[in-house]
Formats: C-alpha cells, structure tokens, sequence
C-alpha cells in the first residue's frame, strides 16, 4: 500500500514537471532565439587560409564513404552539429584543422552539447584533416577556395 502512494506521487511529480516545461517555449522571443543560436555557434574570431578545392573534395568523399552522415547532416543539425554550424564557429588555420581532425579521430563531448561523438581510430590523421578542410569550406562566405 505504502509502495503505490510512493508510486503515485512519483507519478504527480513529474506530471506537473512535465507541464511546467511545456509551457516554456512560447515565452521566448525572437531575439532569445537569435542569442541561442549565436550561443550554440560560439564564433571563434581568426583569420582564415585558403583550401585547396582538391582536398576539400577529398574530405567530401572520404566523409561520403565513412559514417559521418549517421550523425551529421551538411545543413541541419542532427545527432551532432550541422558541418556548416562548424564551418561557422572555426577559423581556419593550422591549429584548428589540427584539433578538429584530432577530435575526430579520438572522438569527443561538450563542444556543441551534451551528445558523444564515437572515435574513429582507424582514420589517418591525413584523411581526417581532408574531412576537416571539406567541413570548413562550408563557411558561408565561400570565398576560401583555391585551385
Ligand atoms: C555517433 C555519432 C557521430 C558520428 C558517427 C560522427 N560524429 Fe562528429 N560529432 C558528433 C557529435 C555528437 C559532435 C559534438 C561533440 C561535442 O559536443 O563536442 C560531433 C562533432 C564533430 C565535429 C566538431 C568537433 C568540435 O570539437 O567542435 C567535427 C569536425 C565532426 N564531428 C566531424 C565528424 C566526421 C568527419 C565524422 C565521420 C568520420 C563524424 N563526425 C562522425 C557525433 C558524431
């Protein structure tokens, strides 16, 4: 008997749990939205170097035959972050592509939330920085792009 009060009470607590986050979203503007956003990006300032548009499409390739796209989409942010989003948030340079094709590699958290992104040990470094440069051409400006 004690054991069901217990249950029901659990079960009223997070009824009301339930409810009071339901109500939540109406109340946000749309410039809270706009800061969430810029929030989620964290636009790191540098300047950026050019990619040669072979390598780019090199990454592209190798990202097209790995498993990336369980996660990722090119433009939508699923399981992990859109690749514009990081293409968005990273300059590049040596130290960037050096610590996103580690991450890759060695796999990671926190970056972008709460969601783990499995390692890929049997990627070479090399590859990884070619996924990495097609990820960062991405950036919405464009212009990076050499023959
Ligand atoms: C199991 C799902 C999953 C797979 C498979 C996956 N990713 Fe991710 N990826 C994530 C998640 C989740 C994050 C965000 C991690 C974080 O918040 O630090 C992420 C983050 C990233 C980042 C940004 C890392 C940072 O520190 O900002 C890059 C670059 C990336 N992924 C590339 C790739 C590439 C390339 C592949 C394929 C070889 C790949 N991912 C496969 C889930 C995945």
């Amino acid at each position: 008997m004690i054991r069901l009060q217990k249950y029901l009470l659990l079960v009223v607590a997070l009824g009301s749990y339930c409810l009071s986050c339901s109500s939540e979203p109406e109340k946000r503007s749309t410039v809270a939205t706009t800061n969430r956003r810029a929030d989620y990006i964290r636009q790191i300032p540098g300047s950026n170097d050019s990619i040669p548009f072979k390598e780019a499409q090199r990454g592209e390739v190798l990202i097209a035959y790995s498993d990336c796209h369980t996660c990722h989409t090119r433009d939508k942010r699923a399981k992990g972050p859109a690749f514009t989003d990081i293409a968005e948030r990273y300059p590049v340079n040596r130290n960037h592509i050096e610590y996103l094709a580690h991450r890759i590699i060695n796999g990671g958290y926190g970056a972008w939330g709460r969601p783990v992104m499995s390692p890929h040990p049997n990627l070479s470094r090399e590859d990884a920085e070619l996924m990495v440069k097609y990820i960062l051409s991405l950036k919405a400006d464009g212009a990076l792009l050499v023959p």
